[in-house]
């Protein structure tokens, strides 16, 4: 059998999902369109088919041609009427809609602007055609993770791939969130609290979870399915970024285990204080279960319960950067205690948040970032609060300057559900997005020597401690 070689410079990128669906097709239709090869026997098209076929051990033959005739390959088992052929016709254009193109790996290879004859879209490559440096490393992305630009774009494939790969380490951030109503209804809006409280008055006891979801029908109140976890590649990313060797992570709202678990897994030592025991206590369990199942040296991870306007009292020694994700005022109420921001009147969770700010900045080393991920919120008359640009203030009051934002673009998800109602009756447009605020104190200058030349092209995500 020829020996055929898969093209090391694949404009395509096929993510999990896609050589799922790639290996399902093979196993239940057959083989469908061949792959082409050039005299080299390097793979033009259907990489992705052939490094499955293979896997599956389907062998290939190889029929010669001059690029003069177009093959047919018939399917000699299969006729019109087959169900069989309906699925194949189906498998073969879903598997192409699932890759998408690498384009910088395109860019390498072309200019820009003779690409539009191909029905590319100019935008795609908003990089405009920036190629990597001369050093030859590979393509952005595979140097840096992601293209180091103002977009983090979690909907795509190699995003929601690298996600999966760390949720499948056994990372269960919502634990410490109780589904059921003991204390706290957690990760849902403040009109499904709302609720609670008044079947609580009118009855005097909690109402079933059950009791409440039926209640919050019955009076239009949407009840969100499941709960929020903290993106563990953005988490990865911001601390392989803005982050020194083993440096340590202040996070004073740390909420789910997911920033701890993957710092300590990067080697990073991370303190992170939130107001909710339970949380915490979940916390440390997720760790155990997580760190001790892997083997490797890992960063030390702490965690601990109060609030963190006495965030100075709580947590000993300096950090080497700040990052976390704080309540955005009431979007989502965490617990009944008073204490805690999501339950204050906004001037008041104002206070306390710039308290919080100005403390945990006071404990940040110079020469150091502070990353907070922050969204705005709408007063109850649908007016935004500006709490993007109140963070901003609030690290600028504490001494920090605005180095970076990025647009944090999030999966729709149920908002294709909400957002087409919700614009109908009042213009406002469904929220895709975050805000990935990036901070820095001290001399700018001084980055280049304290952090790390960055070329993750070499590296195995699989060994979380290359
Ligand atoms: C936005 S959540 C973090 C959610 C994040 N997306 C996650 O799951 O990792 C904010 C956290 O702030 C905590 N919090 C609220 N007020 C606090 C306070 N005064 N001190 C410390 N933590 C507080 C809440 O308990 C909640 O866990």
């Amino acid at each position: 059998m020829e020996d055929i070689k898969l093209d090391p410079h694949n404009y395509r990128i096929h993510g999990n999902e896609n050589k799922k669906l790639i290996s399902k097709s093979l196993l239940e239709c057959g083989t469908g369109r061949s792959i082409v090869v050039d005299r080299e026997n390097v793979i033009i098209a259907g990489n992705g088919v052939y490094e499955k076929a293979q896997e599956l051990g389907i062998k290939v033959r190889v029929i010669e041609s001059d690029g003069t005739e177009l093959i047919a390959i018939k399917r000699t088992d299969i006729s019109t009427e087959d169900e069989k052929r309906k699925l194949l016709a189906l498998a073969d254009n879903r598997t192409s809609d699932l890759s998408e193109f690498d384009f910088s790996a395109i860019a390498e290879d072309f200019e820009i602007k003779d690409l539009e004859d191909w029905s590319f879209d100019l935008e795609d490559f908003s990089f405009d055609g920036v190629k990597p440096d001369e050093g030859g490393v590979g393509s952005l992305q595979s140097r840096f993770i992601i293209p180091p630009f103002s977009i983090f774009n979690t909907t795509l494939g190699y995003w929601q791939d690298r996600k999966k790969e760390w949720l499948s380490l056994g990372i269960k951030s919502e634990e410490g969130r109780d589904k059921e109503i003991t204390f706290n209804i957690s990760s849902q809006p403040p009109r499904v609290y709302e609720a609670r409280n008044a079947i609580r008055e009118r009855t005097g006891v909690d109402p079933s979870w059950d009791e409440l979801i039926d209640y919050c029908n019955k009076h239009d109140i949407p009840v969100m399915e499941g709960t929020s976890i903290f993106d563990p590649v953005l988490c990865e990313i911001c601390y392989r970024w803005f982050n020194i060797s083993k440096g340590k992570i202040l996070d004073p709202f740390s909420g789910g285990s997911v920033r701890g678990i993957v710092a300590a897994m990067l080697g990073y030592n991370y303190t992170g204080v939130d107001l909710r025991d339970e949380q915490i206590k979940a916390n440390y369990k997720n760790a155990d279960e997580v760190l001790c199942r892997e083997n490797g040296s890992y960063g030390t991870v702490e965690w601990f319960t109060g609030d963190s306007c006495n965030i100075d009292k709580i947590v000993d020694g300096c950090a080497d950067m700040i990052f976390s994700c704080p309540p955005y005022a009431d979007l989502e109420v965490y617990s009944d205690d008073p204490k805690d921001l999501s339950n204050m009147g906004y001037e008041d969770f104002l206070k306390a948040y710039r308290t919080i700010i100005r403390k945990s900045c006071d404990k940040l080393n110079e020469d150091r970032f502070a990353v907070f991920v922050v969204g705005d919120v709408r007063d109850k008359q649908g007016f935004y609060r500006n709490f993007v640009s109140n963070t901003i203030d609030a690290f600028q009051d504490a001494g920090l300057h605005l180095y970076n934002e990025i647009i944090l673009v999030n999966m729709i998800g149920s908002l294709a559900m909400r957002a087409g109602k919700q614009f109908a009756n009042s213009r406002k447009v469904g929220k895709q997005h975050q805000n990935v605020l990036v901070f820095y104190k001290g001399d700018p200058k001084k980055i280049k020597e304290n952090y790390l030349e960055l070329d993750f092209s070499e590296y195995d995500f699989t060994n979380q401690n290359d």
